[in-house]
């Protein structure tokens, strides 16, 4: 049999090919599944690409044999909010069903660990705007739910079974990889610095600042913005914990203090170096006023450190990524 292999699936998309990179680095073996719907060939930067689904589950079930997959990561998802408002059962099909289709072929293969990708939108709008893991989940849209379901099926698979997982709850995922390898490529991204970067180099006529009557400090929104690579690493901890022997966990991604919309478009334009041209309008559908991550478990259980808790550095790696798709 091969060694020991780790699936990725979703590996060619924005999070997952940051994971990869780390991955690569450290010499891990690893088999990436994507379907190329909103990934890229390009991001696979290392191992095998399969293109296809996680709902395929004789595909799924080949390449867990064939790889000797001890460990899934699991990225493979719709993530468009107001997207999953508007078509709900796409997202229970992709996010939630083909979730379960994978699951059970680990279990039938024996696949040791799982780590999740989930969401602070499992959350919906906590009262004082910060969450722990302890803060009831409660979400406001079937992105948030199609996610906590999977949760929930993780949860009672792992009582059922020898299989051990961390689920991560993202908070607000943004930068690209400093050394400018990976990045966000998503066309038609929805994402505050994403799209705060495009208006910077010219690709967007404008950015919409969506709501300025919200009860916080300047009247925006304000969420934890936590760096990708920094992200990527807590996927690494939880994969030495797992193998370690560590108990399943959920656990909060996020640094433990946000910013509100105003200061990422100001350190935006200080960073660039120029005005950005910014509209003012009305609050978006299902946004919360406040968003923060308690974030002291990932810590303590993962020991987990995060390396670039700085909004500029933050915006610095977005605009050069996004300068380097300009030249692409
Ligand atoms: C993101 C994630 C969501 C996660 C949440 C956790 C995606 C698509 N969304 O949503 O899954 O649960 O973080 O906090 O991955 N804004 C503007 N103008 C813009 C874009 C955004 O003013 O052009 C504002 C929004 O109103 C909000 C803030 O910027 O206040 C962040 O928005 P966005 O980057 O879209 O992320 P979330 O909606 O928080």
């Amino acid at each position: 049999m091969s060694e020991p292999s780790i699936l990725i699936t979703g590996g060619a998309g924005y999070i997952g090919s940051h994971v990869l990179k780390q991955l690569a680095g450290r010499g891990e073996r690893v088999v990436v599944l994507d379907n190329l719907s909103t990934g890229f060939r390009e991001a696979v930067i290392h191992g095998q690409l399969v293109v296809g689904d996680t709902g395929d589950a004789g595909l799924v079930a080949e390449l867990l044999d064939r790889h000797n997959v001890e460990t899934v990561m699991h990225f493979a998802a719709h993530t468009i909010v107001p997207e999953s408002v508007r078509d709900p059962l796409k997202y229970y099909a992709n996010n939630t069903c083909s979730t379960r289709t994978l699951l059970e072929q680990c279990r039938r293969a024996g696949v040791r660990h799982f780590i999740f990708s989930s969401t602070a939108a499992v959350y919906g709008i906590p009262e004082s705007g910060e969450a722990d893991e302890e803060t009831p989940t409660s979400p406001i849209n079937p992105y948030g739910t199609s996610k906590l379901m999977s949760e929930w099926m993780l949860r009672d698979l792992a009582a059922a079974s020898d299989m051990t997982y961390v689920a991560l709850r993202y908070f607000n995922v943004a930068g690209s990889d400093p050394e400018g390898e990976v990045g966000q490529r998503t066309p038609n991204a929805t994402l505050l610095i994403k799209v705060a970067a495009e208006a910077a180099l010219g690709k967007r006529p404008r950015i919409a600042i969506f709501g300025t009557d919200y009860p916080t400090a300047d009247g925006t929104g304000v969420r934890d913005y936590i760096h990708v690579s920094d992200l990527a690493d807590a996927h690494l901890k939880a994969l030495d914990y797992l193998r370690g022997g560590g108990a399943s966990q959920v656990l909060n991604c996020g640094y433990g203090h946000g910013y509100s919309v105003r200061e990422v478009l100001d350190t935006v334009e200080r960073v660039h170096g120029a005005p950005l041209p910014i509209v003012e309008e009305a609050r978006r559908a299902g946004d919360p006023p406040l968003l923060i991550a308690r974030a002291e478990r990932i810590r303590s259980v993962l020991g987990w450190e995060p390396r670039h808790d700085d909004l500029e550095f933050i915006v610095r790696t977005a605009l050069e990524w996004e300068k380097k798709l300009t030249t692409e």
